[in-house]
């Protein structure tokens, strides 16, 4: 019986037990009839030991190693724990019918580990042969076998048996009783018995005489024998290895069984495991086998299919050898006597070490934040039994628990194997280090690996580093110049997605574009004017409008915010813009916190002015100064025309009271400078040495004088003031156009009024005159006084005169010094356009505001004059 240590092949006699056996089929047996030979394979058996008897009349009987060379039994085992067993069809114990039909029965003990139970199977095979040649030889490793027929059934003839190694021979044409061996020392009869004891294998069979030897035999030489009838096997066996192919020559002219005579080489059939390939499974495997002169020449590559490989360790470096198992059967006839030769060989072929060293393969994606390796490549007989982490020893079944997922592949079309692993960088055995934007993943392990059937330990030590970019999300800056946003975004680490809003819109390429988008790998940029639909209007104030432009990165799959900017400027901006013909345009521009507001519907002060063109984001209004409710104020030095845009009061009314908008107003105004020249004028001033005295500037010059009475013949000097006068007596004004001998040009006093102080503009104010016509809210009103042409007087248009009472201040606060002020307008005579230039007070009906003025730009200009201080004195 032999007993096989699984993967190691150590054979060890056990006694045969129990012939009941339990059939129960956790591991794959089955048998084969291969010509001459049957083959049962077994496997995997995981660790266990196989024990293999044969059964014979109900008896078990255990092959032991010598029974098995005597008896026709071999057994291999592969890496992957396989055992096959080569049995030959006439071994001593197999049930022959006729020499046709062979029936084996085997017991296989399954000597159980530590993790399983002993197991029995019994496997029987009948495998039917009929075609024997005159001789068949098998060239096995545990034995050789010859089986010739018998000349005589009676009898036992002679039959050598010759191999590579050996050569025996065997008297014929008596009773066998004796066999002769033939040695370099001469012949060496023993009986039968004796060949027995011996080890020696000898069988009778209707037809046929069998002799086998064990491989070690005593009388095992090497010779070349010449016997006629003896059987050559060849001297020579070659095998030759390159890198990657093993070559093997088996000498066909078999001297002296080929020697004696011509004879005929029939067939040459190639196998593996004693099993015949034919032309397309060879081609397949890529092997090859060629006939010359002299030789077999068979090619086999090295780490194909057919075969397999063995670990080894030297000095610490990892080899394997590579082994395979190769037939040739050869069928020859001799021509003299057309007897028919058999033959076959098993072979075992075995590399010499081929350095394999060990790579680990760091296929790891960073962004998956788990370190993949594969280590490899190892024979299957390697086992990876532990990983050795800087703190920490973890077996398969720890490191399976702490999530590290190891799997052992067959690397295609080699025999040989990788392990795979993968551990997460979240692991504590993953170092981490972090700066300067990156996270820095770094592993050491060492593999603890184990060449099982020769229990050699050897390891591996492996680095992994993996650079990981910490995630940025991406990020908007932003300013603004006079007229435009500027906007930046950084993108964030790569892969990291954003879309960007502008305003309510989404960035696309479209409007990227519009906005001179540029970008650098690094960043993006875009210019957005003010103006722009995509920017919110906060506030309109005089010269600038307040704008602000919103910008949002999110996500695009979540929508979520990334990051949000928001950036508000003040752009100087000329909504309203005044030409010199009088003609005023002002851009009223929706503002954010007006959402409802339809610009179109936005009025001047008068509500049947509208804007020339609106859209949803402003008005734009065109008119007159004169038209359109435009009111008019002279300031100093610059004449103020103003009017305001709003909704007009109906649709106010009509808005919902809940509504939480503001209304909409926006004040517009134009200011006309009034001077021309403000060097002449203090020129003027200085040398008419009129202190208080402001007049208007030009070349139009106006004075403004107080006379003495109502003859406007004497007039109060100036050095006299301040001038001191009584309530109730009355003041008597004149206004005189100075330096104009233009009789077609008027002065007309288009407002007068007092003021305490010496500013005009200074409240309290006290209206004498308004839009040409004494204040009709005074009951002491002014009363205008005719102008006649005198010695001084040379063009009475060039002249206004007018009396105002002192009493008329005495119901406000008590007074003490006034000031009179008055606008002036130097009309045109030749145009007479009405209004004020429609002479004074003309036309009362138009002091109305809102209609005051259908006055007209046609004249020549603008002054004011301010006469005082007057002292009033109860
Ligand atoms: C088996 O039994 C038969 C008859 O029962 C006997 O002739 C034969 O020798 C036995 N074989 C062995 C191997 O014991
Ligand atoms: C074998 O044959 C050769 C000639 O072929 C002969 O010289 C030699 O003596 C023979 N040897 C034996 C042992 O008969
Ligand atoms: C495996 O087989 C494929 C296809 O036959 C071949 O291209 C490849 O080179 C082979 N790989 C190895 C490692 O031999
Ligand atoms: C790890 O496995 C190797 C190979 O089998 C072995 O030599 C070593 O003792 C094991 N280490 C530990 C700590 O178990
Ligand atoms: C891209 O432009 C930004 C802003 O102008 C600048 O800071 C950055 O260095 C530029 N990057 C490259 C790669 O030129
Ligand atoms: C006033 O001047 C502006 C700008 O020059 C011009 O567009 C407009 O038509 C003029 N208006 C009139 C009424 O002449
Ligand atoms: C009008 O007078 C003001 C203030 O005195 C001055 O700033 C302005 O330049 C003058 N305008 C002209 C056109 O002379």
């Amino acid at each position: 019986m032999f007993l096989i240590l699984i993967p190691r092949r150590i054979f060890l006699l056990l006694a045969a037990a129990n012939i009941e056996a339990q059939q129960k089929p956790p591991i794959n047996i089955r048998a084969k009839c291969l010509g001459n030979i049957m083959r049962v394979d077994v496997g995997p058996l995981g660790g266990s030991l196989l024990d293999v008897a044969v059964i014979i009349n109900n008896t078990a009987i255990v092959v032991t190693p010598s029974i098995a060379a005597q008896c026709g039994f071999s057994m291999k085992s592969d890496s992957f724990g396989n055992a096959l067993i080569y049995i030959s069809l006439q071994n001593c114990f197999a049930q022959n019918v006729d020499d046709e039909l062979f029936t084996t029965a085997l017991q296989l003990r399954l000597q159980g580990n530590q993790f399983s139970q002993e197991e029995v199977y019994q496997v029987a095979e009948t495998c039917q042969y009929d075609v024997w040649a005159s001789r068949e030889v098998i060239c096995d490793y545990n034995y050789m076998e010859v089986s010739v027929k018998r000349a005589t059934p009676e009898d036992f003839p002679l039959c050598p048996l010759v191999s590579d190694m050996q050569k025996r021979s065997m008297d014929a044409g008596f009773k066998a009783t004796t066999i002769v061996f033939f040695t370099p020392e001469g012949k060496k009869p023993m009986s039968l018995l004796a060949a027995q004891q011996r080890g020696y294998g000898i069988g009778n069979t209707p037809t046929r005489l069998v002799l086998r030897s064990p491989m070690i035999a005593p009388e095992t030489f090497m010779q070349t024998v010449n016997l006629s009838t003896a059987l050559h096997i060849p001297k020579l066996k070659l095998v030759f290895f390159t890198q990657s192919t093993i070559t093997w020559y088996l000498p066909w002219q078999m001297d002296p069984m080929t020697s004696s005579g011509q004879f005929n080489l029939l067939e040459v059939h190639f196998g593996i495991n004693g099993q015949k390939l034919d032309a397309v499974e060879m081609q397949a495997r890529e092997y090859s086998v060629a006939l010359n002169d002299f030789y077999i020449v068979t090619e086999l590559p090295i780490g194909g299919v057919g075969g397999y490989y063995e670990s080894h360790i030297q000095g610490d470096l990892y080899y394997v050898s590579y082994m395979i198992e190769p037939m040739l059967e050869l069928l020859w006839t001799e021509d003299a006597t057309h007897e028919q030769t058999r033959y076959k060989v098993f072979f075992h072929i075995t590399t010499h070490l081929l350095p394999q060293p060990l790579e680990l393969i760091d296929n790891t994606v960073p962004g998956e934040k788990m370190f993949r390796m594969t280590l490899g490549h190892f024979a299957a007989d390697v086992a990876l039994m532990n990983i050795t982490f800087p703190a920490e020893v973890l077996s398969m079944p720890d490191c399976s628990a702490r999530g590290f997922n190891i799997l052992e592949h067959m690397s295609p079309n080699t025999s040989l194997k990788v392990f795979t692993l993968q551990v997460p960088f979240a692991d504590p055995a993953v170092l981490q280090q972090t700066g300067e934007g990156v996270t820095v993943y770094s592993l050491h392990l060492t593999f603890g690996l184990l060449i099982l059937d020769q229990l050699v330990s050897f390891s591996h030590k492996a680095y992994l580093e993996a650079v990981v970019q910490d995630i940025v999300p991406p990020s908007v800056s932003g300013g603004c110049d006079n007229h435009n946003f500027y906007v930046l975004v950084k993108y964030g680490s790569p892969g990291y997605n954003f879309q960007t809003m502008v305003g309510k819109r989404y960035m696309t390429p479209s409007l990227a574009q519009h906005y001179d988008s540029m970008e650098n790998g690094t960043h993006f940029s875009f210019v957005v004017p003010f103006s722009a639909p995509d920017v919110a209007v906060e506030a309109i104030e005089a010269s600038s409008t307040r704008s602000r432009l919103d910008i949002v990165l999110s996500n695009p799959e979540t929508n979520s915010q990334i990051q949000e900017l928001s950036v508000a400027c003040n752009f100087p901006s000329t909504l309203t813009e005044c030409f010199p013909n009088g003609t005023m345009t002002a851009l009223a521009l929706k503002l954010e916190s007006v959402p409802l507001l339809n610009p179109s519907q936005l009025t001047l002060a008068d509500p049947s002015c509208g804007p020339v063109h609106s859209d949803d984001r402003y008005a734009f209004f065109v008119f007159t100064v004169n038209s359109c409710g435009t009111t008019r104020k002279f300031m100093t030095n610059v004449m103020l025309y103003e009017n305001e845009i709003s909704l007009p009061d109906e649709l106010l009314m009509k808005k919902s009271p809940t509504s939480e908008e503001p209304e909409y107003y926006l004040k517009i105004s134009c200011f006309y400078d009034i001077n021309t020249s403000q060097t002449v004028a203090f020129n003027t001033r200085l040398r008419r040495s009129e202190p208080y005295a402001e007049n208007s500037k030009g070349q139009l010059q106006v004075v403004m004088r107080l006379a003495l009475d109502d003859s406007y013949s004497a007039f109060q000097n100036y050095e006299e003031y301040p001038l001191a006068k009584y309530l109730q007596q009355p003041l008597y004004f004149e206004v005189e156009l100075l330096k104009s001998a233009n009789p077609l040009i008027s002065l007309e006093l288009e407002n007068c009024w007092a003021t305490q102080g010496k500013d005009r503009t200074s409240q309290p104010r006290w209206d004498l005159i308004i839009n040409g016509c004494p204040n009709p809210a005074d009951p002491y009103q002014v009363v205008f006084h005719p102008v006649w042409t005198d010695a001084r007087v040379g063009y009475p248009s060039h002249f206004k005169r007018f009396e105002i009472q002192t009493f008329a201040f005495q119901n406000d606060i008590l007074i003490l010094q006034l000031f009179v002020h008055c606008d002036i307008v130097i009309c045109d005579s030749k145009n007479p356009l009405g209004g004020i230039c429609g002479g004074q007070c003309s036309n009362p009906k138009q002091t109305t505001k809102g209609e005051m003025d259908d006055f007209s730009f046609g004249v020549y200009g603008f002054e004011y004059v301010s006469l005082g201080p007057i002292r009033l004195n109860l």
